[in-house]
């Protein structure tokens, strides 16, 4: 054998192990990943009894700017879901039916219903309940009380029919609560998976070298103590600032819940789905950029300077949490 092809053969061997090693890497990663998160599961907490026509009505309202008080403002207008929007209309706070501006950021709609609770201080238990207040808020829809959404509603013949056949056991077949029940139906429909749950099954090209590089720089620096799980959050409440002071104490969180000085700036968890495209960021929209909230996270949550390069790998891995559909369609629209 000549020293040539020798050296051929070393090179390839050292190439086989480098490949090996990589994708060594890359299953030990998601092994690893594995262990702190879930791919989204298939169905919502509730959704057994979401019959077509619940979902069909829930829509309807959802889309349904006459649920306000000047027939101005849907529930889609802040949380649009039209056009490649993630379920949130990407202020830092939303004008209501009057252009009052509300005093938070508006949460997206997608997965909402896998979180513990809703609304950033969690005082809302599930969907039904959450979609009882906006109608009601003075500044959102504007609606005085139960009674005259119900009879707005029973004055038109379309809902009289749609709610009779989503709810032909109750009477009256068109009450508040089923309302609320008819949304949250609509809304346990929308699910949003992304590249990040293929990976978690195990499809190694399903993030990029610097995605899979961001996530273990996450799970490094213990982003995971309290974004883990099938929703990277939405399962805690948890303080902000927990070593250094939020920027913003002025919304106290569970606080103006409660009363209860324990739980003075604890607020739920975000989840990070689709976090890319929900800016601005925290509860106040005060995170203008994704790198800067990362940058803060950090900071307050954990008490690491995170270096430039680990801020914009965890970007990157989160961008992989947008769902599929999503990134389709805002491909398309560029
Ligand atoms: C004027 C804008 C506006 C309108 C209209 C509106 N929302 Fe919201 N929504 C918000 C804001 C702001 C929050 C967060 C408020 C808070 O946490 O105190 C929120 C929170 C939520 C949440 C909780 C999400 C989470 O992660 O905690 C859900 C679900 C939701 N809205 C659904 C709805 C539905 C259903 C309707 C229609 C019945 C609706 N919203 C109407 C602005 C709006
Ligand atoms: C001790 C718990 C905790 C840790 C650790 C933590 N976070 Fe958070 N995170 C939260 C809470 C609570 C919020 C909600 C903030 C608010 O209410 O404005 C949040 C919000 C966020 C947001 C904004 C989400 C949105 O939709 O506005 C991002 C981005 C984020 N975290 C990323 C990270 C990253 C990256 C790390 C690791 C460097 C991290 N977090 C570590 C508790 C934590």
């Amino acid at each position: 054998m000549s020293i040539k092809s020798n050296a051929i053969g070393t090179l390839l061997l050292l190439l086989l192990f480098a490949t090996c090693a990589h994708a060594d890497k890359t299953d030990r990663l998601i092994r690893k990943a594995n262990r702190y998160f879930a791919p989204l599961p298939e169905a919502m907490p509730g959704s057994e009894n979401d019959t077509p026509a619940r979902i069909a009505l829930g829509k309807k309202l959802y889309f349904d700017k006459r649920l306000s008080i000047n027939d101005t403002q849907a529930c889609a207008n802040c949380h649009p879901l039209t056009d490649g929007r993630a379920g949130m209309d990407n202020l830092p706070r939303s004008p209501g039916a009057r252009g009052e501006l509300g005093d938070r950021n508006t949460p997206t709609v997608l997965n909402a219903g896998w979180q513990i609770a809703q609304f950033w201080d969690a005082r809302a238990e599930n969907l039904a309940e959450q979609a009882r207040e906006p109608i009601l808020n003075p500044i959102e829809m504007g609606m005085p009380d139960e009674a005259s959404v119900v009879k707005k509603l029973g004055a038109l013949s379309e809902y009289a029919e749609a709610f009779a056949n989503a709810f032909a056991n109750d009477s009256p077949p068109l009450s508040y609560a089923n309302l609320a029940e008819a949304i949250a139906a609509f809304e346990r429909t929308l699910r949003s998976e992304s590249r990040f749950d293929d990976f978690l099954g195990g499809e190694k090209t399903a993030l990029t070298p610097q995605e899979q590089s961001g996530l273990a720089t996450f799970i490094k620096r213990n982003c995971i103590r309290c974004h883990d799980g099938h929703m990277l959050g939405g399962t805690l409440i948890e303080k902000l600032g927990v070593y250094k002071d939020f920027h913003n104490t002025g919304d106290q969180g569970r606080y103006r819940v409660t009363g209860d000085d324990e739980d003075r700036m604890m607020f739920k968890v975000a989840s990070l789905r689709n976090v890319t495209v929900t800016g601005p960021w925290f509860h106040d929209g005060s995170g203008e950029t994704l790198e800067d909230s990362i940058r803060i996270m950090g900071r307050i949550q954990l008490d690491v300077e995170l270096k430039e390069d680990e801020i914009s790998d965890i970007a990157g891995f989160l961008g992989a949490l947008t769902g599929k559909s999503l990134e389709k369609s805002r491909d398309e629209s560029e």
